[in-house]
């Protein structure tokens, strides 16, 4: 069988390095091989490895912190299968980092009732990660295709038989395949600030939705509380406030206390609107995170030798924090929806199977766990593989059961709304982040998304370079976010309605997405 893997981060990486031993191969990146998300990844990866954890203390924060909306099913497989897939990372050449008696050193992250975060390279997990799982894949015989755009899944007689892309020279290109596994990331360049890097602009889940599948959950993208505020957004990790670092407003005050009793390690939602609002009461400055006192009490050179990356890029922006607090801000970080699919990876689309940010599986529901993506990648993404041999059956079980109904909904933006026809605004990417930020982004209400829905549907994007292909992709994508914003009467996790505060008993279900003529799952 021909199996195509669009994307090169931890969950394209596994999926091509396994699916290679029964079929052909095809990796498919747009950039070089290992750029990604997951290269970026700090804290770790969470796993109940340790005999003071289980996988039952894990399914449960992980439930907590998905507030109501997570597929316990789901969940359940990420937390028992976990620790097995992580010692198999290990056997492929990730080296975690340990402690003197050679133990895995862990770390603590926020809403985990332990301490089971494992890291490697002090805070350059997602980088051990990608290194590691590079030289597997280079190891075997898989087909490589960089900078190669994937436009859009091909469809024939309702299954996916291929991609069609851009390739390096800008040549159109056609990848013939019996099954396609996406692997393509998220989509944090939907918003004005975001930790993620350029080439996150949910290609795959955008062409998954052209081609007929499934979305789930899009409502719901992560802010994490704290990059540091300079360009680019990068990330502060949450270990760093897991370590002890505290979060103090422009008056030296501790404000998160007021907002949680766990205070800075109350869930991410929590703190990241913790934040925004003490940014908001000092006129948008942002706020400060403390981490001096970990040098004054675990000694000089802590910080540098347990977070060498951070350490790094804040002396590059200036500043020196192992002396003074440095300034964060809320960024997009992670989006919890994606293409909605079973406990194997399968869409609801014959011969589509999706794994790693651009799936919604279900481990996430409206708030991830901190350090619960790199493992949800190296859990389905492992399992997709084992499913590909049914590609000929029609695929994604619908996963409603009591407690997880799924309302799908028929959204159909490639035709022209409703609303007096204007001459078509083409945005730059700025115009769609910078609405998004504004309108979809922390806080939501009614008023705002209907006018940025309105805005949103006066755009167009043409051309046919790549850049301009990514911002087709974000304009599709941003439609779906703010609808399906509008739609969720509620607040949920990182969906927060300041018009409708409550989080309500009757919208505990996920809302799926669909161009196909709607039913009810
Ligand atoms: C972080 O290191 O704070 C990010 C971890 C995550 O998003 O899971």
């Amino acid at each position: 069988m021909r199996v195509v893997v669009v994307g090169t981060g931890i969950a394209g990486l596994i999926a091509a390095y396994r699916a290679s031993a029964r079929h052909d191969v095809v990796l498919v990146t747009k950039a070089e091989l290992a750029e990604s998300n997951t290269k970026y990844a700090q804290g770790g990866i969470a796993a109940a490895l340790f005999p003071d954890d289980s996988a039952a203390s894990h399914i449960a924060d992980t439930l907590s912190a998905g507030a109501g909306l997570c597929d316990p099913a789901a969940v359940e497989v990420l937390c028992t299968e976990g620790p097995q897939r992580v010692r198999d990372l290990i056997a492929l050449g990730v080296e975690f980092d340990r402690d003197a008696s050679g133990e895995l050193s862990r770390g603590h992250e926020a809403a985990h009732s332990a301490r089971r975060v494992i890291h490697a390279g002090g805070d350059a997990t997602g980088l051990a990660i990608e290194v590691a799982l590079l030289r597997a894949v280079r190891a075997i015989a898989v087909e490589v295709h960089e900078h190669t755009f994937m436009r859009e899944i091909l469809v024939r007689e309702g299954r996916v038989v291929g991609i069609e892309a851009v390739g390096p020279t800008g040549a159109a290109l056609r990848i013939d395949a019996d099954a396609v596994v996406l692997a393509s990331g998220g989509a944090g360049q939907l918003y004005r600030h975001t930790t993620n890097p350029a080439v996150t602009t949910g290609d795959g889940i955008a062409a998954a939705w052209r081609a007929g599948a499934e979305l789930a959950d899009v409502e719901f993208y992560q802010f994490h509380p704290t990059a540091l505020a300079v360009p680019g957004s990068p990330l502060v990790s949450e270990a760093v406030r897991g370590e002890g670092a505290v979060l103090l407003d422009e008056t030296g005050r501790r404000f998160m206390f007021d907002v949680h009793p766990d205070g800075e390690l109350a869930p991410r939602d929590v703190v990241a609107r913790g934040i925004a609002a003490a940014m908001a009461r000092q006129g948008g400055k942002p706020v400060l995170l403390d981490a001096t006192g970990l040098e004054r009490e675990k000694g000089a050179g802590f910080l540098a030798e347990r977070f060498p990356s951070i350490t790094r890029v804040t002396l590059e922006n200036g500043f020196d924090w192992t002396r003074e607090p440095v300034p964060v801000t809320p960024a997009a970080h992670y989006w919890m929806g994606g293409v909605r699919t079973d406990l194997h990876g399968r869409t609801s689309l014959p011969g589509l199977y999706a794994v790693g940010e651009a799936a919604c599986t279900g481990v996430h529901g409206a708030n991830r766990l901190a350090s619960n993506s790199l493992l949800e990648s190296l859990v389905f993404a492992w399992r997709a593989v084992d499913a590909l041999e049914s590609v000929e059956e029609r695929s994604a079980q619908p996963r409603a059961s009591r407690d997880h109904v799924s309302t799908v909904l028929r959204a159909g933006f490639e035709t022209p709304p409703a609303v007096a026809p204007q001459p078509a605004v083409c945005p730059t990417r700025a115009d769609i982040q910078n609405l998004m930020w504004a309108a979809v982004g922390l806080e939501r209400d009614a008023t705002t998304l209907r006018a940025a829905l309105d805005t949103l549907a006066g755009w167009t994007v043409e051309g046919s370079s790549v850049p301009s292909l990514e911002e087709r992709n974000l304009l599709d994508l941003a439609r779906l976010v703010a609808r399906a914003a509008l739609v969720r009467e509620e607040s949920r996790g990182a969906h927060d309605r300041i018009d409708v505060p409550e989080t309500r008993e009757e919208w505990r279900h996920s809302l799926v997405w669909t161009l196909q003529p709607a039913v009810i799952a």
